[in-house]
């Protein structure tokens, strides 16, 4: 199963995403977390994309295409994209390279959450550095505040998370990233999905979309 999940920063791709890989034992490809990881490594693309990270704006694209080209050659069994495609052009030779292999995406699924709604996520996300496990300090706390339930480790907010550059990520998905949802209303069925209630019942709504498929697939 290949699986597109698109939606603005703070649209709850990456709380979905984990639901989705998880139930369908596909593979979870975030080029955010990819991106977070070759930073921490310190490698040559870490830091070619921090600049642009932390200021909101979108990485170059031969940078991103290349990064998860990669990705999604390594994940055999499937996969739940979570931040890519972002722009046209990203989408654009996403197909193009899956329609040479005589493949393409089962399914894209549109996530909607309202801007006041994105902001307050962001701002209240924090993350366990060791895991990844994400939550929010009101939505979705942990057991013991500040400390991640699985492994203890404490909890941090992404430099990019402020309110500040969250705007400027808003500004950027509008500019750049919701052409990709036309793009891809252009040729195929996006499923646009309410993504402002609580995560369960969202969760629920993409999972009735692709347990079909997932039959189908099997
Ligand atoms: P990336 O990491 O992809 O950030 P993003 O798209 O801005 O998305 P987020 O991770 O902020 O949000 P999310 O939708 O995953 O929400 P989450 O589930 O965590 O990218 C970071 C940067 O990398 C970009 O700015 C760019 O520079 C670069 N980059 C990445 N991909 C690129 C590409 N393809 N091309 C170029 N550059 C690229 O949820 C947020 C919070 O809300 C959490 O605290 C969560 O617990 C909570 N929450 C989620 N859902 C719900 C719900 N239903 N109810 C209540 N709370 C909820």
């Amino acid at each position: 199963m290949k699986i597109v999940l698109l939606g603005a920063p703070g649209a709850g791709k990456g709380t979905h995403c984990k639901r989705v890989a998880e139930r369908y034992g596909i593979a979870h490809l975030s080029s955010g977390d990819i991106l977070r990881r070759e930073r921490a490594e310190g490698s040559e693309l870490g830091k070619k994309a921090q600049g642009y990270m932390d200021a909101g704006a979108l990485v170059p694209d031969e940078l991103i295409v290349e990064m998860m080209s990669q990705a999604v050659k390594k994940a055999s069994a499937g996969y739940v994209l979570d931040g890519f495609p972002r722009t046209v052009n990203q989408g654009q030779v996403l197909d193009k390279s899956l329609a040479a292999q005589g493949d393409g995406i089962d399914m894209v699924i549109n996530l909607e959450v309202d801007d006041r709604v994105v902001v307050e996520r962001i701002t209240g996300r924090r993350s366990c550095p060791k895991c990844g496990a994400v939550y929010h300090v009101k939505n979705m706390p942990p057991k013991k505040d500040g400390v991640c339930d699985k492994d203890g480790t404490g909890l941090v907010q992404r430099p990019d998370d402020t309110e500040e550059v969250v705007r400027n990520r808003l500004e950027t998905y509008y500019r750049q990233t919701k052409p990709v949802v036309d793009y891809y209303k252009s040729g195929r069925t996006v499923h646009d999905i309410d993504g402002n209630g609580d995560a369960d019942v969202v969760a629920n709504v993409i999972f009735r979309k692709l347990d079909p498929l997932a039959r189908k697939k099997k």
